[in-house]
């Protein structure tokens, strides 16, 4: 199964400088819980935002065009086109999902193919350089909706949402 996660504020603004624009520690750990022990995908310039530090307990992929990429990460499988990524996807256990996690570019070239969405919704307004794409959601149903925990650590109003492919 192949399933989008991202988070974006109420513009559609997903990145800032390479990185995300805010700090939403209840959304990072939700992120790595929910992909623990799956697959990621994300493409060079997100993982290079991440300063080329794969996540522990998951396969990453990173996706360029540069055949020749050095990674700096024996775990990290890099791939050059989004047929190797799919053909991957495929052959994946029944049960595990490969998560896109981005960026810009990435969202939108899988785009036909996210069988789910889980977006986070941050109800305010960052600056920043990133958006996510112009996307169809009238393929897609919001099957729920879950207000993200406020405090201290989290200012922001957000809810985490998902969406399933309708038939
Ligand atoms: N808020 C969120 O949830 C979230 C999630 C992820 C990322 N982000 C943010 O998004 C921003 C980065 O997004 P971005 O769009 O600039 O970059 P990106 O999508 O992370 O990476 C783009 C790169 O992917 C490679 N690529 C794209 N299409 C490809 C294809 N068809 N085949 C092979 N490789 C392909 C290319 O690498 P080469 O140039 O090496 O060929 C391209 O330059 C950052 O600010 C990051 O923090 C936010």
């Amino acid at each position: 199964m192949l399933v989008a996660i991202w988070a974006q504020d109420e513009n559609n603004l997903i990145g800032k400088n390479g990185r995300l624009p805010w700090h939403l520690p209840e959304d990072l750990h939700r992120f790595k819980f929910l992909t623990r022990y799956n697959t990621l995908v994300m493409g060079r310039k997100t993982y290079e935002g991440m300063g080329k530090k794969a996540l522990s307990k998951r396969q990453t992929i990173v996706l360029t065009k540069d055949v020749n990429y050095n990674s700096c990460d024996q775990n990290v499988l890099v791939m050059n086109s989004v047929e190797k990524v799919l053909k991957y996807a495929k052959q994946v256990e029944d049960g595990k999902i490969v998560y896109i996690a981005g960026g810009a570019h990435i969202y939108k070239i899988f785009e036909p193919y996210f069988d789910r969405l889980l977006r986070t919704l941050i109800h305010y307004s960052f600056i920043g350089d990133a958006y996510f794409p112009v996307f169809d959601y009238s393929a897609f149903k919001k099957v729920k909706t879950q207000v993200g925990i406020k405090n201290d650590k989290n200012p922001y109003d957000y809810e985490f949402e998902t969406f399933i492919r309708q038939d």
